[in-house]
């Protein structure tokens, strides 16, 4: 059976460039970075290369680079740091409502030790407004946490923007806010200019371009205080104790600048295909909904809700025919949940429970979109069949 990924939101396959460049520093080039000696000397050079190849991803300066073991820890350095480094100048966090887990639960934890939290809402295009940031903002405001481009819906906020707020606020007195952003989904995939968006802190991960699992970097802008959240080793400017995996941050280093060099061919390829499948889909499927805006979000995302039928159940149909898609919906005690960022664009339940996220790649094909509509057409049809709710709709 042929078998198709179209799940790269939630994990990319590691390039073999990206392997060969690795593979030394799991054998030969085996040192700890802070050791004085010639093997750790060269561990460190290759630290210190990777850095500048990342930082250049999103143009920042290579001591703004913070290697940490992910995307997850990243966004709960940026937050938790921040905060406990300007407690004493306010207490409040703009966040949005479809934040990835490891922004909302650290953002949940903050509100349980008593934080003030403001979620603004997404609308029914899945974008934050700036307005709604604007009113937000208090002078107790230390931190905005919104994400730049959402890992169900692919939707691109408005950072940029956000960024000049902030920057205004800044240069009115309100010197203790900052700006995070989760880019976790955008990086080596969207241009990033530090720069241009004006964030304090931006959150990415190697393991959704193309590099191994196990790594992700936290930008921390010159200047902005930060508590550290991993004790006990002067690693990373003392911003993050333990021993650096020179091996996989040699890997990101190289999948980011793989990344930077080949950016605008990936995103027309995977734009293309994702275009061609959509197209394919609405022609052949009855009562679908496209969830989020459809220009504004990343090239390889499409998030489809089919009416009638439980997300779930088409995951599992789909992948009996050897198509990997993913749910934004989650199973807790025997029951599906559904998925808070679609239920975030005021759909109702079941549009909700409905929802799958297709995610294509720089190596899917047409051959995989052809074989993926052949699977999604079958699959919607026998479970649209015996679909209880298919009834409900006739009898009302
Ligand atoms: C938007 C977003 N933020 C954070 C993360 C967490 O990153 P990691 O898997 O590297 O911990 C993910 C992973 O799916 C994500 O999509």
């Amino acid at each position: 059976m042929r078998r198709v990924y179209l799940d790269h939101s939630a994990t990319t396959p590691i390039d073999a460039r990206v392997v060969q460049a690795m593979l030394p520093y799991l054998t030969e080039t085996f040192g700890n970075a802070s050791s004085i000696h010639q093997f750790g000397q060269e561990a460190r050079a290759a630290v210190d290369k990777a850095r500048r190849q990342v930082a250049s991803l999103i143009n920042a300066r290579a001591n703004e680079i913070v290697f940490t073991s992910g995307g997850t820890e990243a966004n709960n350095l940026a937050i938790r740091g921040v905060c406990e480094a300007r407690q004493t100048s306010g207490r409040h966090i703009i966040t949005s409502a479809i934040e990835h887990p490891s922004v909302r639960g650290m953002v949940e934890y903050l509100e349980q030790n008593g934080w003030t939290i403001t979620r603004l809402p997404v609308y029914d295009n899945g974008l934050v407004r700036v307005d709604d940031v604007r009113a937000a903002i208090r002078a107790d405001t230390v931190l905005i946490s919104v994400m730049m481009a959402n890992n169900e819906i692919g939707t691109i906020q408005p950072v940029k923007e956000i960024g000049a707020l902030v920057r205004g606020r800044r240069e009115s007195g309100q010197k203790h806010l900052s700006f995070h952003t989760d880019a976790v989904q955008a990086a080596g995939r969207a241009a990033i200019d530090v720069e241009l968006i004006g964030c304090d802190l931006l959150s990415f991960s190697a393991h959704k371009m193309y590099a191994p699992k196990g790594v992700g970097a936290l930008f921390i802008r010159r200047g902005t205080r930060l508590f550290p959240q991993q004790i006990g080793g002067h690693q990373e400017r003392e911003r993050r104790a333990g021993t650096e995996p020179v091996p996989n941050i040699v890997a990101f280093g190289a999948a980011a600048e793989l990344a930077r060099q080949e950016m605008v061919q990936r995103n027309e390829h995977t734009a293309r295909l994702r275009d061609r499948f959509e197209r394919e889909v609405e022609a052949r499927i009855e009562t679908i909904v496209f969830n989020g805006d459809r220009r504004q979000r990343l090239s390889h995302v499409s998030n489809i809700s089919f009416r009638f039928i439980e997300g779930e159940g088409l995951l599992i149909h789909l992948d009996m025919q050897g198509v990997a898609v993913s749910t934004g919906s989650a199973c807790s005690s025997g029951t599906l949940e559904p998925s808070p960022v679609i239920k975030a664009l005021g759909r109702d339940e079941e549009l909700a429970r409905g929802a799958i996220r297709f995610s294509f790649g720089k190596d899917n094909t047409d051959e995989d979109v052809e074989v993926a509509v052949e699977a999604i057409t079958r699959a919607v049809e026998s479970l649209r069949a015996i679909s209880p709710l298919v009834r409900e709709s006739i009898a009302t």
